[in-house]
This record gives structure tokens, C-alpha cells and sequence, in this order.
């Protein structure tokens, strides 16, 4: 099983082991650390593979720098705890009995399987293990890491920060960290600014993901754009509270360290057990921020659960008529949906036990009597009968005080003893750590699933998290943020296994829950409440610097309605197209037109769905046109969508130039005379001749 990795060796091509030295090798990176005379287990190298071995550079001694600083704190250590006189970032910080609030780590032992490298620490008096575990993804450029910590000791322990990784990048001080802000309503907006001497922090305090900031980074000194320049990026799996900590510290080097967030937590690590972090990906390219974001996409792509399954056009009720749902007018949307070559129909919010709007009913999961008499079954033979799947919408995390569930557990929920429970949206969030709550919501969901043909679920999660407390647990109170992540997984998963028929969509009142993790459970996100055409360009910009288009909902509505609806299909087919939209509003020319849009995506979902990204120009730059190409990956075939919203300069010529062609094959471009070559595409200007919400969408065909 386990590989002897002091001996020198490859082990399954992409680590390379030597006497106290690693090499981890991708397809065009390595990244590399060892020990030094110190006994410091230090970053080497990361960056562009060398031709040798030999040619990284070493894992250096620091001396110490006057009485102020020592060794330690000048020292790139791979993954510093806290002690000594060393007043960076730490990845971890323990208490142990007696006071003892550092950590001091030496290396034990190291041990490969596969593409998989265990480095083995151990502190030099407490009885804790910590492994760090690294994954190449060699095809992908991208290295995973994660950490275990064990108590192997009788005596208890408290983790009060547990990184999964500090990353370090080439000693400078002059990079740039682009990120991920944002608001409900108003996702994913690109933020870049230089690093300076001290510590930028993007977190989440929400028990959720967040609309406000994404686990998502890159860095670069400043020089890289779309499609050069050297470019580090990485993500956080994790659906919970996180935190991205980039340093710079008084010595010129630049980390950055990502994992759980520290902030109220807190674990009792007891005797005999394990702790395990989600896992940090991290990446690098000389290929610019596209680059960085094909190589994630690449790697979300293969990790969802259904990675190979094209998605369904669907419907989605919310927008037609809110909580308006009941049968005959479902029945009635879906006729009119599936006429159009909708391929999946959803029903929203609504559809339960006495719910009519947001103050009442979350919590008890059967349909309504008076809208449903029968149950759902009319509703779902129809739609089968029409020749689509049926989907539904849920809420399980979440309580209105008024709704049976409610009535019958008010401990239910995350609360505090002594203090108001605060709601939003008038509700009030389950607490998810407890047994019994998830057991409940398995059985009662299980029923739901089991009694139904049904085969997609939208898993929605409507607010924020207030008064994070469980007045019964005897344990640590501060765990609260990461069991409750773990019930909410186990939930989930359960009812996954139990109905392996169901494709998940995560929504948090649009993108507040999408990470790399969710994205294990959950096929795609409903990346944003506003699904106005002119705002999506930005939104779904900035979601494509992480996420693949094929995890991306965009829905065609009414928001915006006077933009054309030639214009919103195009932007709702650069990802996964749906309407969402008061069909029987609609036009018979506006329903054909639908129906004609509806056609093509059929014809080119494919290559969005499966194929490379590249964003020709920048919605949130604001330039009031933007493009983006997608490409086989045989690049035999694409499809380029331009886009123009208001150009204050008319005579600015709307040029663009194609990316990701062979440059020697030929191809044609729709709407363009003759084949070129892909090098011409690339390298010349295109001119696309738009209006103020005008948009094209271009078949490109290799011949
Ligand atoms: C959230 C979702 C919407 C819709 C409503 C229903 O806001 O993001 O898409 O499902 O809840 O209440």
C-alpha cells in the first residue's frame, strides 16, 4: 500500500521522493518543499516544471534577523503552527492541557499512494499527529492538500485554528490578489488589488458559502491578463464558514493561507480521535486568468457527480407566479414549456403544507391540500406525459415559527438561551449539528423522494446564520460551524444515495452556496436571484473564474424585459439554459422565437457544457460589450457569443479575436465569408457589428 519515500523514487509519475525532499510534478508545474538543517519542513519551489531534479532550489536555513526575529518567522515553513518567536500567520494554533497554547512540529516520517503524498508530523511533547496529505492532479496543474490532526494521547486537546494549507508564492512582495465580493442580488464580483506588508482577509462568518466573498483566489504580480502571465490560483471545498488570509509578511514573502475559518471556532480533539479539514486546491499557470480558471473548471468538472450528463433545459415556476403554484396552473406552464422543447420541469416554492408567502410553512414537506388534493401526482404524470422530467424545490435546513415543525421542536433551531431568536425572511435556521434534526428531515424528505417521480432537486438555503448556538450539546459550543456543515452533508448525501435518480442544484437565494465542495453533492447552482440580461453578463463573468458553465443556471426571464429576447437567451445560453418567465405574457412570436433559441442550444449545449472557456472581453470591465467562446476539446467546434449593452463611443469598432483554434486547421465562422485559418481568427480582428442590446451567437466549425 504505502510506498517507502525516503527511498528515492517516482511514485505513480508525479512525486518524486528523496532524503527529506519532494517534488510533486504536473503536466507543466511543480511544486516542491523539504527539510532543512533546521529541521524546518520548508517550501522550495512553485511554478513552471524544470528539466531536472536537481535544478530547484533548496530547502534554505534562515538565520536569525537581530533579537526580533528569528529563524522561524523569517522561514517559508510548508505548514507553520504556532510557537517560537514567529508572528506570521500560523496554519494551526492548539491548546494543550497545562496552558501550552503552541504547537511545535517535527517531521516523523513520509509515505506515498499513488498520486497521493502523507507527510507525517508530530509535536515534540503532546501526543498529536499531524498529517499533511497532498494530491497531484497532474492533468489539471493543480495540487490538493489537506490535513488530519490525531490525538493519540489520554489527554484532550483544542484545535483553534486548523488551516488546510498555506500556499507560498516566489519571494516578492509585489503581487496582486483578484477575488470574489458581492451581495444577494449582486454575485461574484472580480475585485484585484496589490498585496501590501501585512495580512488581506476574504471570509465567510455565515455558516454558508456566502454571496459576499467566494473561496476562490488568484495571484499575480500584476502583469498577467486573460491569456498570459503567470497566474496562482486555488480554491476552499467547503460549504461552511472559511477564510483566505493572503500575507505579506515584514520580509517580503507572500502566503496565503486557506482553510476553515478560525473565527468563533473552536474543537475538542479528545483522546484517540481524528480531525480532518476540507481540502485547499491550489494551481499555476503561465496561461493568465483564463488558464487558471480552464484548469479549475477542468477539475470541478470531472469531481461532480454526474460529470459525463449533459444538462436539461428547464423551467422553473418562481418567477411565473412566486407562490402562486397549484395544479392546474402547473399544468398549464408546463403545456406551454414543454411546447417550447423545454426538457425539465421545476416547480418552486409554494407547493407545501399551507405555505402561500414567506411567513409561513418551511419545515413541513407534503403538498399543500388545497392546491394539490391529490398529491403531486397529477402534476408530475402530466409533465412526464408532455415528455419531460419533474423537478421540485426545497428548503430543508430551514423553519418558519409557523409550521408544525416549529410548534413541535422550537430546539430545534440555532439558538441561545437568554437572548431574542432573530429571523430572516421570518425564518429560523435548524440546527443542522443535531442527530435528530437530520434524521427527521432524511425521513421526511426520503417519503417525498421515494413517493414521487422525481428527478431534480433545487436545494435552496434563504438566509444568514444568527445566534449560532446549541444550549444542549455538553461539547464544545464553537464546533457548532462545522457539524452543522456535516449533518447538512450528511442529509444531503443520504438522500442522494437513497435516490440516485436526482440531480441536486445548490441555491442559497442564488449564489450564496457554491464551492468546490457543494459542487461533490450538488451538480450546478443557481448562481444569482437577479436574472435581469444586462446584470447576468457580469455575474456569470465573474462565477466563470471558478466554476465551469456547465455547473452555471442562467435563466431567461422577464427581469429586464424590454431587453430583446433574442439578447437574454443568448446570455442564458452561455451556461445552462432554463426560463424562468410568465409564459401566457409572452407573444406568439416571442414563444417562437424561444422555441427557435431553445433548438440551438440543443445544438451547440455540448461544447458549453463540456468544453474550454475563454473570456474574449469583460462584462464587469463595463466597456458595454463583452464575448466569450467556448471550444470542444477536440476543438473541432465552438460557439462565440458577443454582446453588446450601450457603447458610449459609436465608432468604436466591435472587434474580437478568437481563442483556443488549432493554428494551422481551418475554420468557418457563422456570419463570416469563407474558411480562415484558426492562427487568422486569432490574430486578427473580427468585426461584429452590434447595436445597444444587440448580441450575436456563432457557430465556429473546424473544416
Ligand atoms: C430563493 C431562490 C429563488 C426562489 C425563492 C423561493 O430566493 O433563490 O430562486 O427559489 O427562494 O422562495
Amino acid at each position: 500500500m504505502f510506498g517507502d519515500a525516503q527511498s528515492t523514487g517516482n511514485n505513480g509519475m508525479s512525486i518524486h521522493t528523496s532524503e527529506n525532499n519532494w517534488i510533486l510534478e504536473t503536466r507543466n508545474t511543480a511544486y516542491v518543499f523539504g527539510i532543512n538543517a533546521a529541521g524546518l519542513l520548508k517550501h522550495r519551489y512553485w511554478g513552471v516544471r524544470l528539466p531536472n531534479q536537481a535544478d530547484y532550489p533548496a530547502a534554505l536555513n534562515w538565520p536569525n534577523w537581530a533579537s526580533f526575529n528569528n529563524a522561524p518567522h523569517l522561514a517559508q515553513e510548508e505548514y507553520p503552527g504556532y510557537n517560537e518567536m514567529k508572528f506570521i500567520e500560523p496554519a494551526l494554533k492548539i491548546s494543550f492541557p497545562g496552558g501550552v497554547r503552541d504547537v511545535v512540529l517535527r517531521f516523523e516520517r513520509a509515505a506515498t499512494e499513488g498520486e497521493q503524498l502523507y507527510i507525517h508530523l508530530r509535536d515534540t511533547y503532546f501526543h498529536l499527529n499531524v498529517t499533511l496529505i497532498y494530491t497531484v492532479h497532474a492533468a489539471e496543474d493543480i495540487i490538493e492538500r489537506t490535513v488530519t490532526l490525531s490525538n493519540f494521547g489520554d489527554q484532550p486537546m483544542t484545535i483553534e485554528r486548523v488551516f488546510s494549507a498555506q500556499w507560498h508564492l516566489p519571494y516578492g512582495d509585489q503581487y496582486r490578489f483578484t477575488h470574489l465580493s458581492g451581495r444577494w442580488f449582486d454575485e461574484f464580483k472580480i475585485q484585484q488589488e496589490n498585496l501590501k506588508p501585512g495580512v488581506k482577509v476574504i471570509e465567510s462568518r455565515r455558516i454558508n458559502t456566502s454571496h459576499h466573498a467566494n473561496p476562490w483566489f488568484a495571484l499575480d504580480r500584476g502583469g498577467a491578463d486573460e491569456d498570459q502571465g503567470e497566474v496562482w490560483f486555488g480554491a476552499l471545498s467547503w460549504s461552511g464558514n472559511w477564510k483566505i488570509a493572503a500575507e505579506v509578511t515584514d520580509f517580503a514573502s507572500t502566503r496565503v493561507n486557506v482553510g476553515l475559518n478560525d473565527w468563533d471556532f473552536a474543537w475538542a480533539l479528545k483522546p484517540g480521535e481524528t480531525f480532518n479539514t476540507p481540502s485547499a486546491f491550489a494551481g499555476y499557470t503561465v496561461e493568465g486568468f483564463g488558464g487558471a480558471s480552464r484548469r479549475l473548471h477542468d477539475l470541478i468538472r470531472g469531481r461532480l457527480p454526474n460529470p459525463k450528463t449533459p444538462h436539461r433545459i428547464h423551467y422553473n415556476s418562481w418567477e411565473a407566479v412566486f407562490f402562486n403554484v397549484d395544479v392546474q396552473s402547473q399544468i398549464a406552464a408546463a403545456e406551454m414549456a414543454a411546447g417550447l422543447g423545454i426538457e425539465l420541469f421545476v416547480m418552486d416554492d409554494g407547493w407545501f403544507h399551507k405555505r402561500d408567502d414567506d411567513h409561513a410553512a418551511l419545515g413541513d414537506w407534503w403538498p399543500d391540500e388545497r392546491k394539490f388534493p391529490d398529491g403531486l401526482k397529477p402534476l408530475i404524470d402530466r409533465v412526464k406525459a408532455l415528455g419531460m422530467d419533474f423537478g421540485l424545490w426545497l428548503e430543508p435546513e430551514m423553519v418558519n415559527k409557523n409550521s408544525d415543525l416549529y410548534r413541535a421542536h422550537p430546539d430545534w433551531v440555532l439558538h441561545y438561551p437568554h437572548r431574542e431568536r432573530t429571523e430572516g425572511r421570518n425564518q429560523l435556521i435548524l440546527n443542522m449539528a443535531r442527530q435528530d434534526v437530520q434524521d427527521y428531515l432524511i425521513e421526511k424528505l426520503d417519503g417525498l423522494l421515494g413517493a414521487n417521480d422525481i428527478t431534480f432537486i433545487k436545494w435552496d438555503m434563504n438566509r444568514s446564520v444568527s445566534e449560532a448556538g446549541w444550549p444542549e450539546y455538553e461539547g464544545e459550543q464553537r464546533e457548532i460551524w462545522v457539524r452543522y456543515v456535516q449533518g447538512l452533508y450528511r442529509v444531503w448525501n443520504t438522500l442522494k444515495e437513497r435516490h440516485p435518480k436526482i440531480l441536486w442544484q445548490s441555491c442559497s437565494g442564488g449564489g450564496g452556496r457554491a464551492d468546490m465542495d457543494i459542487l461533490k453533492i450538488a451538480d450546478e447552482i443557481h448562481v444569482s436571484d437577479n436574472t435581469g440580461a444586462a446584470a447576468r453578463l457580469g455575474i456569470q463573468e465573474g462565477f466563470s473564474m471558478a466554476y465551469p458553465a456547465i455547473t452555471m443556471e442562467a435563466q431567461v426571464s422577464d427581469m429586464e424585459a424590454p431587453i430583446p429576447v433574442a439578447f437574454r437567451f443568448h446570455v442564458a445560453m452561455s451556461g445552462m439554459l432554463g426560463m424562468s418567465c410568465d409564459l401566457t405574457k409572452w407573444s406568439a412570436a416571442e414563444l417562437d422565437e424561444a422555441r427557435k433559441w431553445i433548438a440551438v442550444y440543443k445544438e451547440i449545449r455540448s461544447i458549453v457544457q463540456f468544453g474550454d472557456q475563454y473570456r474574449l472581453r469583460p462584462a464587469q470591465a463595463g466597456s458595454g460589450y463583452s464575448a466569450v467562446q467556448y471550444m470542444s476539446k477536440d476543438k473541432a467546434e465552438g460557439v462565440v457569443f458577443a454582446f453588446r449593452t450601450h457603447i458610449p463611443d459609436p465608432a468604436n469598432p466591435l472587434a474580437l479575436r478568437l481563442r483556443g483554434l488549432e493554428a494551422e486547421a481551418q475554420y468557418t465562422v457563422e456570419g463570416f465569408e469563407g474558411a480562415r485559418s484558426g492562427q487568422a481568427w486569432m490574430h486578427s480582428d473580427n468585426l461584429f457589428m452590434l447595436k445597444n442590446f444587440e448580441s450575436t451567437v456563432r457557430k465556429i466549425k473546424r473544416v
